[in-house]
Formats: C-alpha cells, structure tokens, sequence
C-alpha cells in the first residue's frame, strides 16, 4: 500500500453521537418499563419459534435414527416418495444472489495475490511461482501473500486478514457453505496462517525476534539519484523480480505479535505458537512499526492496546482459558486501548484499530454466555459502547458525513474509504445477527429503539453501494458488474503476461500507459472514491484505484454476512466459536460484610 495523508479533517462531529450518550441512570429511568415490555414480548415470540424449530429438528432427527426405517420396505416408500417430490419440483438451482456472487470473486483476489509456488490449481491463469528465494540462508519466507499493488509482504495487515477471515469463517460457516466456497477460504486461511508460522520460532515457549516483512518499499530522500531498486521503485510481474527482497524484523512489536496471535488462535492452527506470540508482545512492549521504518511509513501502528485486548480474546475462545478472558475485560487495557477517549478513530474498525471489532467479539460472549462476575462489569460496558457505536453508524445520528450518495465517511475524508466502511459492515451485520439469535428485537440509541433490521439495512446500502448502487453507477470491485476500475494500482493487473520479463524500469511504461489492465484482477476491491462520489481510474492515483488485503478481508466477511435470502435467526453459527469455553457459572459477587448486632 502506498502511504497516507495524513489526516486532514478536523471536523470530528461527534456531537449527536454524545448526545445519543445520555446519562445512564436518566435512560433507564425514561426506558425501563417500556424496554422491558419489548424486550419480552420479542423474546416470547422468538422463544415460541426457537421452540418449534426444535420439536421439527427433534421429528426429522428420529425418523432418520429410526432403524425401522432404515432397511424395510417403509424405506424404499420414502425413496420413492422423495424421488417423487424430486420429479414434481424440478430442482432449479436459484440464481445466487449479488453478495454470494461478489463473494466468490472477492475470494479470488487472495489467489491473485499468493506468494510462492503455487498449488496446481490456483485458477489464475496469468499467476506462476514467485518470491521462491524470499528470506535468507536458514530461514525460509517463501509463501503468503502479496499486499496490494505492490509485492512486500506486511505481516500486520496480513495477519489482520486472516483473523478477518477466520472470524468469518467461524461465525457463517454455513453461509459459506451455501454458497460453495468453504473451502476455498480455509486454504486462504491455512496458506496466511502456514506463513506467518516462518515467521518466528513457533516451536519456542519463549522468542525475541518476528520477521515482520519482506520487500522494501520507501522511495522517499533517493532525491533524483537512484538507490538499491526496491518493491516500489520496481514495476515487474512478481514472476520477474530479480531486486533484493530486504527482510524486516522486531524485537519489540507488541501490535504485530499480538495480531499474529489472533490470526493464530483463530485460526485455531497451533494455538501453542499463538500462545508464545502473545507473551513475546507483552514481555517487549513496543511498536513494531516504530522498529522497522519502512513499515511506519505504509501501515504505521499507533499503540498496541487494541491489540492486547484483541489478541487476548481471541486466545481466550481458542484456548478456554479464562487468564486471557482476565486480561481482555482488564479495565486498565480499555483505557489504555482508548475505549473511554471518544478518540478520532473510536469506533472505526481497521487493521490499525482493534478495539471495535473486541467489543463486538466480547458482547457476544455477554449476549450468549453472560459469564457474569467478575467479567460483566467490562463486558457490559463494551456491549454499550457496541450499542452506541452502532448507533454513530446510522445516518440519523450524523457521526459521519455521508457522501451525497450515502456512502458513510468512517475515513473522515481521507482517501481509500472502502477498507473502513467494509469493516463496519460487516460488524454492524454480525451484531444484528448476534441480537437476532438471542431474540433481542434491536437496541437503543438514546430514547429511540431501533430494529436489528436497521442494523441490517445500514450494512446493506454501504456494499451495495460498492457493488454498483452509487451515483458513478459503478461497481468498485473489479470484474464485478458492467463498470469497474480499468486501470488498478497493481503490478500483476497491468503488465501482460507476453513471455517477455520487463524489466525494473521497463514495467513503467505498462504503468504509464492510459490503456486499460491487460489482466483484470477479479474480486480486487480498490481505495474507492472521494468525499463527493467522485472516482479517478488512473493507475497513478493509488488512493483510489490500490486494492489491498486488508480491505479485501474485510469485504469478504461483509459479503458472506449479507449473502443467503432473508435473514434467518439461524444464519450465524453460535457455538463454534465457544467449543474451548469451559462452562461458566458465573460465582457470587462478594456481598456485603455479614451483618453483627
Ligand atoms: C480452483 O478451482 C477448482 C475448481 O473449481 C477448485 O477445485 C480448486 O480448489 C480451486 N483452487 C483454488 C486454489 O482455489
Ligand atoms: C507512527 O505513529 C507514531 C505513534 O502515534 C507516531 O509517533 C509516528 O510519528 C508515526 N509515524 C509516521 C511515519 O506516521
Ligand atoms: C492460562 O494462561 C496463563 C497465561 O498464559 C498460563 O500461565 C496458565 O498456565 C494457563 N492455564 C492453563 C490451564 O493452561
């Protein structure tokens, strides 16, 4: 990714959004009774459902065990029976809908961007080997995954993606399913996840050093004289590289192995590796960005709480073990991580801020599990600040401008808009869902309750905005719809595969050119357009026209969210994610001192 502006917008409205903060004792005094009497109203409903459901499930699950039926003649009725039922209701398979459709081509663009040799059936036919000698003698990087337009591989935002990823894996399994894709996922996940195993000494209980990155990318005070080529200063098919391939490591990168650690346990692949992760981040506190300089001028992080928290909870499903549950619900940590600031970026899902989507995972655990003391305290905060995050996303509130074809400004302006505003879809859809399945009808914003369907329809309008629904009437995934970008910032879109190797400096007249890609990137979700709805398809304009992974993972989980008809109460999985959670008996608060005449 090419670096940021830095952030020009000083207009950070968050007025409405406070004033939608009103004191709590003041809303439950106004709210109570009527909260109640929704609240129940809507669970008796869904109870009643849930209970149906269940008796259905019951009937099928006996008949199907019943070995009567298994091998006599009232078997060979059903056969027929069905094949009757088969013959009269022709089995027309449904056109998929648009997310299933945009989703299977998202999917896509992570085997565009593999590193590596490739498996024999990558299905990108303009793709071979490449970055077969990253690393050094006695440590081998060879594998993952390019970044965006360029062929560095970033471990933060990577292993970012793959926690995205995995995440959405964990939740919509089924969705997935449905929609064939399944597997094709998890060997994304398992080729980021085998990757980012290189990348330290897994086998350790204890490590001091991660290699955080391959390629270089800082072009920046070469002043006219050409230094060492590198990863930028290059256009070449990663096929064709032939310039040193620098690796980066830290020593202190908190951020970055707490976030591997996520990928790790979420992934749930070697959860001891994921394990010594997350004590080498908190042994050696630090930034890992503010070890490797290059890394702070594309993807700098600014703390590493977020992180902590982050990587605590997902270490706490993968393992069960309450310590990290204890660290992830630390008060101190939610400080420290901002969750009290009302900071620039509160609430703002991206890879260099974890705390959103930590309170979406945690109030899960409060929706479904409520393990209660001495976790409910924080837990409870987080499910408000989830409530009122979501609340700051719907336009009544005005948080966010809105471009005049309502596409939300979670970048504040900034360029390359898309990565925020997936994220926050696919959070906003996953919640809704969340509440769906215990029967909780929607939440409050201040004094007015709003229906997880709203929830819904915010997640909806933003991606299909991205899918066509916009003033340009463009579709800002490429290879998806009638109109899409032309002219990606991406090295292996635009220099065809001719038998010729173009050199470092000769792959610049393949950028330089006005004509469209000669390969076209499928599923590649670029920056995305401006605060007017306005787009540039100019390779050089990077702000809108690089894709990254970070942005396509999160595409990815805000698409098979959406995908599927309807919105079944049935649509997440609710207890993959809980399988290593001991039962929680939530043990008595202390109480008060016993009484004494
Ligand atoms: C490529 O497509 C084939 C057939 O659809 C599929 O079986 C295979 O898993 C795909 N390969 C990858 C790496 O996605
Ligand atoms: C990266 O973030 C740190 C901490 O906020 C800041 O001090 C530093 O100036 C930033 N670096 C760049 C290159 O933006
Ligand atoms: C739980 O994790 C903590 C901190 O990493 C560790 O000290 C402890 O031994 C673990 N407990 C179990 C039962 O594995």
């Amino acid at each position: 990714m090419e670096s940021n502006a830095g952030d020009d917008d000083s207009s950070k409205n968050l007025n409405d959004f406070e004033k939608a903060n009103l004191d709590e004792a003041q809303e439950s005094r106004l709210l109570g009774g009527m909260k109640e009497k929704y609240v129940d109203l809507g669970r008796k409903i869904c109870v009643t459902i849930l209970a149906v459901a269940f008796i259905v499930g019951l009937i099928t699950f006996i008949i199907h065990i019943d070995p009567n039926n298994q091998s006599d003649s009232s078997h060979d009725n059903d056969v027929l029976i069905i094949s009757i039922i088969r013959k009269v209701m022709p089995r027309k398979q449904p056109q998929p809908d648009k997310y299933t459709q945009a989703l299977r081509k998202a999917l896509m663009f992570f085997n565009a961007q593999r590193s590596g040799p490739l498996p024999k059936h990558n299905n990108v036919s303009r793709r071979g080997d490449s970055g077969m000698k990253d690393g050094f003698i006695g440590q081998n990087l060879v594998g993952g995954f390019y970044d965006s337009g360029d062929a560095i591989k970033f471990n933060f935002p990577q292993s970012f993606a793959m926690t995205m990823l995995s995440w959405s894996v964990i939740e919509y399994s089924g969705k997935y399913e449905a929609a064939g894709e399944l597997n094709h996922v998890k060997e994304i996940i398992k080729w980021g996840a085998d990757y980012l195993l290189k990348t330290f000494d897994s086998s350790a209980d204890t490590i001091d050093k991660i290699y955080a990155q391959v390629g270089t990318g800082d072009t920046s005070g070469w002043s006219g004289k050409i230094d060492t080529p590198n990863d930028h200063y290059c256009w070449m098919r990663p096929e064709d590289m032939d310039y040193p391939r620098d690796v980066h490591e830290c020593h202190r990168c908190s951020d970055l192995a707490a976030e591997m650690a996520a990928a790790l346990a979420s992934a749930s692949i070697l959860v001891h590796g994921a394990e010594t992760l997350y004590q080498f981040a908190g042994d050696k506190k630090g930034r890992y960005s503010a070890d490797i300089t290059d890394a702070s001028i594309f993807y700098n992080s600014t703390n590493y709480w977020d992180e902590f928290i982050w990587g605590a909870t997902w270490l706490f499903y993968a393992t069960g073990n309450t310590s990290y549950l204890e660290r992830a619900t630390s008060r101190v940590l939610a400080t420290h991580a901002g969750a009290f600031s009302g900071a620039p970026s509160y609430g703002i899902p991206s890879w260099e801020n974890k705390l959103t989507g930590s309170q979406v995972l945690l109030s899960r655990l409060r929706i479904f599990l409520s393990p209660g003391y001495p976790y409910e305290d924080m837990l409870s905060t987080f499910n408000k600040h989830t409530d009122l995050i979501m609340c700051s996303y719907l336009p009544v509130f005005r948080s966010f401008k809105r471009t005049k074809g309502g596409l939300i400004q979670l970048n504040r302006g900034v360029p390359q808009p898309l990565q925020f505003v997936v994220q926050a879809a696919f959070l906003a859809t996953l919640y809704a869902d969340y509440l769906d399945a215990s029967c909780i009808p929607g939440w409050y914003c201040g004094l007015n309750f709003y229906t997880t369907q709203v929830m819904h329809d915010f997640a909806k309008t933003q991606i299909d905005y991205i899918l066509g629904k916009n003033p340009r009437k463009m579709s800002y995934i490429v290879g998806y719809g009638q109109r899409y970008p032309k002219h990606v910032h991406h090295r292996a879109a635009l220099i065809p595969k001719n038998k010729i190797k173009y050199t470092c400096e000769g792959g610049w007249k393949w950028r330089d050119t006005k004509k469209p890609d000669p390969n076209t990137i499928i599923g590649a979700m670029v920056g995305g357009p401006d605060k007017h709805d306005g787009f540039r398809d100019v390779r050089s304009s990077y702000y809108y026209t690089e894709p990254t992974l970070a942005g396509n993972a999160g595409l990815v989980a805000a698409l098979v969210a959406l995908s599927g008809k309807g919105k079944a109460a049935t649509s997440i999985d609710m207890s993959t994610m809980f399988s290593k959670v001991p039962p929680m008996f939530p043990p008595m608060a202390p109480g008060p001192a016993p009484w004494k005449p």
